[in-house]
């Protein structure tokens, strides 16, 4: 049963039309979640960071990474060291972040006080690429030049990401100013092994821009998921009706990889499933390619004990054909019939272990969504459905959901599907974690 929401607004919902009765309880609903979904994203996004750039090759690293987090809704204000204007100028930084590039502490325009004013304004500052040098200033406490004197006076969480040659790195002088660092409560993104712009191979690459992007974004996520196993399905499943031909489905995995994001930013373990999609797997997620639905049941049976969580996202194919041919079928005029067997129901068969994971299923209707999407959730058992239209839903880089669970139906309206998987989440570590307790 519904209830009324104290302090929610009416308003009118496209969803509203699946049940005239409580399309009004719905839309106040929609609006509380909108609210919910404010408040998650103005604490889970912090919207000023200031970005320190030291002396090292990587700098140019730095100027994509202005670009990926302007793109994600930060304002970004950049701070240069003298040394790291040898590499990249401010005027590229400037040009990126849409703001004066910060190099002199004793820049009259910076009304004389930048060197506390820029820092507390941020929310966090982010030291990339971080010199062995600005480590070792920063261990130490030293305050020299405008970057060094920002990170000494701030109020706000830093991050450094460093990149240095290996010898630098592997230094006991850098390890020693790291591990005081930790100890501050400083965060280290980084770095990579891998080939170094000296021409050496080994530790100390600066983490690419998308990377720290992703750790930048992660860091402010609340840890609701911390310590937990999740275990997820995504994308369509293909299933090989001859050598060239087969039975797949529109399913774009953009829902599922984004809950597998939001999922590992809020600390996570994700191990991701996943049928052929044509996106990248999201930074610190294990994903598992799979292309038919019993590759995907069997790579998930495989898996299902150690999980914690288990969502089943993917558009798995109901029916594969009953015998595939091994070579293309050769075209007739007589009509042709595919007899199609059922596949393995993956969630159901989760559900339904004797420990069975926490357990979330997805339901894409294009009719009825309401009536089969609680049949489905009776069905299997599940303690939460995430439903959402077909026909709106599949392919979009946007979405609208309704949660079912045992406390009735809540309605996420339309946002970018990431802010959804955040908000879902949220949701499900709120349900998990009072199941565990019960
Ligand atoms: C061509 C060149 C490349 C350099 N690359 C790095 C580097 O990748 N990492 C590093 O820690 N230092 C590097 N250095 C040394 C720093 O630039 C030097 O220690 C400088 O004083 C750092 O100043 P800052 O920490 O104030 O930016 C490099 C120097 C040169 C000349």
């Amino acid at each position: 049963m519904l209830r009324r929401q104290k302090n929610c607004r009416h308003e009118t919902h496209p969803l509203e039309n699946e049940v005239p009765r409580e399309g009004h309880y719905l839309a106040a609903l929609a609006q509380c979640f909108l609210v919910n979904m404010r408040a998650i994203m103005k604490q889970e996004n912090p919207k000023r960071i200031l970005l320190g750039i030291t002396g090292g090759i990587a700098a140019y690293k730095a100027a994509e990474l202005v670009r990926l987090l302007a793109k994600q809704g930060y304002a970004v204000q950049v701070a240069m060291t003298q040394a790291a204007t040898q590499f990249i100028t401010p005027t590229t930084l400037q040009a990126l972040s849409g703001h004066p590039v910060l190099t002199d502490q004793w820049d009259a325009a910076a009304n004389g006080m930048a060197h506390i004013e820029s820092g507390r304004a941020a929310d966090a500052i982010v030291i990339a690429p971080a010199t062995a040098d600005f480590l070792a200033k920063l261990a130490h406490g030293l305050a020299d030049d405008l970057l060094s004197t920002l990170c000494l006076a701030r109020d706000c969480p830093l991050l450094v990401a460093p990149a240095m040659n290996t010898q630098m790195w592997a230094n006991p002088a850098t390890q020693r100013n790291l591990a005081q660092l930790a100890a501050d409560g400083v965060s280290i993104l980084g770095p990579a092994s891998g080939e170094l712009a000296c021409g050496e191979t080994g530790m100390g690459r600066m983490l690419e821009a998308t990377e720290l992007a992703a750790g930048i974004v992660a860091h402010f996520q609340p840890k609701l998921l911390a310590g937990v196993n999740l275990l997820m399905t995504a994308g369509p499943t293909y299933e090989a009706i001859d050598a060239v031909r087969g039975i797949t489905n529109r399913s774009s995995g953009k829902m599922g990889y984004a809950i597998a994001q939001a999922a590992r930013e809020m600390g996570a373990t994700v191990t991701l499933v996943s049928g052929p999609v044509a996106l990248t797997a999201p930074v610190g997620v294990e994903r598992i390619p799979v292309e038919t639905a019993l590759e995907m049941a069997d790579a998930v049976n495989r898996r299902a004990a150690r999980a914690d969580i288990f969502i089943g996202v993917a558009a798995v194919a109901d029916y594969r054909p009953a015998t595939p041919n091994e070579q293309k079928i050769k075209k007739s005029d007589a009509p042709l019939s595919v007899a199609l067997i059922p596949n393995p129901d993956i969630l159901a068969s989760i559900a339904s272990l004797p420990n069975a994971p926490f357990c979330v299923g997805f339901a894409a209707e294009s009719e009825k969504l309401h009536e089969y999407a609680q049949a489905k959730r009776r069905a299997k058992r599940l303690p939460l459905l995430a439903a959402n239209l077909a026909q709106t839903a599949i392919g979009a880089d946007d979405n609208e959901l309704i949660l079912f669970d045992d406390d009735g139906e809540h309605l996420l309206p339309r946002a970018d599907k990431l802010t959804l998987a955040r908000v879902l989440l949220a949701h499900l570590a709120r349900l998990y974690r009072k199941g565990r307790l019960a």
